[in-house]
């Protein structure tokens, strides 16, 4: 619409509020990707890309909600653990609040554009000797002490504002091919998006918006090194062991606790879903792709793409379906690691004719 509420706060009637500490979030981008969808081989590939949110990630949709339930109820304090997106949506929304914001973040582990975010829009940034999942531990800890009020996914009404993921997904698909995705592939990190998205299609069934068969398949992924969620879809387990050690260069799921999967693993089964895990390399080659297309993406985001490549490979999804795949931040919150699957730019003189001898002509 031409006028009205934007993004998220178009959807206010699936929401507790009207509106929200708003930045305004939501109403991103639905991209095609022609190339990278004729090299998979699926019948239509589009790139929902949350990394054109305010902070750069999709965390803002849960933040312009919980920021706001947070005033509503008048706490002073703010707080998250985070491995880096959450911790720069908390201070930003916070900051436009006007509230205090605490994060808790592993140490050496967050990627550098999200810890300057929480730096500059005024968070107390505290580096925890442990991974993401003891930082979390502590601000559950802190939170139930009263000292502030927790913002991370746990916090349901964080995922109330991420459902807007899934009904501008099936809007826009809809709207352009007349049909809904089949499938829906998604990073996994605290599996609080795949419960959003989970979430958001029930209440459309429940509506009546959509049939039982309109439902996309929740397909996530996770980083080899750091797959509980994998672990408990390929077992069949109702629970998901917690992983004490984790590596990824996809620094932002490098989450061995997935605290929601008890919210997210009925999504997986219940849709027809499936979990897989993808290497490191093979998440570099996907955000690699994903650039030569346009599309800038953190490491984390890629995996969604490396995971559909992966699934296509064995067969798992059909060339017939028609794939959104979730990009979940974007690619200037982690400049080191775009650096590294980018290349090294050419020193050359200050003088145009060697410009042109360097350049061969
Ligand atoms: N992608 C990105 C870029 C993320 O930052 C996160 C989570 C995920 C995917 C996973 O989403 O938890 O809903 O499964 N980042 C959190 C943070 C943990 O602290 O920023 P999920």
């Amino acid at each position: 619409p031409e006028s009205g509420p934007y993004g998220v706060w178009r959807y206010s009637a699936g929401l507790p509020f009207e509106e929200g500490v708003s930045l305004p979030e939501g109403g991103t981008p639905l991209h095609y990707v022609p190339r990278i969808e004729e090299e998979v081989g699926v019948n239509n590939l589009r790139i929902k890309h949350e990394g054109m949110n305010p902070t750069g990630s999709f965390k803002d949709r849960g933040m312009t909600v919980g920021v706001r339930v947070a005033k509503e109820v008048g706490v002073d304090r703010l707080a998250c653990a985070s491995t880096g997106n959450t911790s720069a949506a908390l201070a930003a929304y916070g900051a436009r609040g006007g509230m205090e914001t605490l994060v808790l973040l592993p140490a050496g582990k967050v990627a550098a554009g999200k810890v300057a975010q929480a730096s500059l829009h005024g968070a107390r940034i505290l580096e925890v000797d442990g991974n993401f999942d003891s930082c979390l531990d502590i601000v559950q800890d802190l939170a139930a002490r009263g000292e502030a009020y927790l913002l991370n996914s746990l916090n349901p009404f964080r995922l109330e504002g991420q459902k807007t993921i899934g009904l501008e997904i099936m809007e826009r698909f809809h709207a352009d091919e007349g049909t809904y995705p089949d499938r829906i592939v998604l990073p996994v990190g605290n599996a609080g998006n795949t419960a959003a998205l989970y979430k958001c299609f029930r209440e459309l069934r429940k509506a009546g918006a959509i049939d039982e068969g309109d439902v996309p398949k929740l397909t996530g992924v996770q980083a080899e090194g750091s797959a509980p969620m994998v672990e408990a879809v390929e077992e069949g387990n109702d629970e998901v062991r917690r992983w004490e050690d984790v590596e990824t260069r996809a620094t932002a799921i490098r989450i061995g606790n997935p605290v929601n999967a008890p919210k997210a693993l009925p999504g997986i089964r219940e849709t027809g879903g499936t979990a897989v895990a993808v290497s490191d390399e093979a998440i570099t080659d996907a955000q690699r792709s994903l650039a030569q297309e346009g599309v800038g993406v953190e490491p984390a985001s890629a995996a969604s793409l490396a995971g559909l490549r992966k699934l296509r490979e064995s067969g798992e999804i059909g060339a017939d379906e028609d794939v959104v795949c979730l990009t979940t931040g974007h690619l200037l919150k982690d400049p080191d690691a775009a650096y590294e699957a980018g290349g090294d730019p050419e020193p050359v003189p200050n003088d145009t004719e060697a410009v042109l001898d360097h350049l061969g002509e």
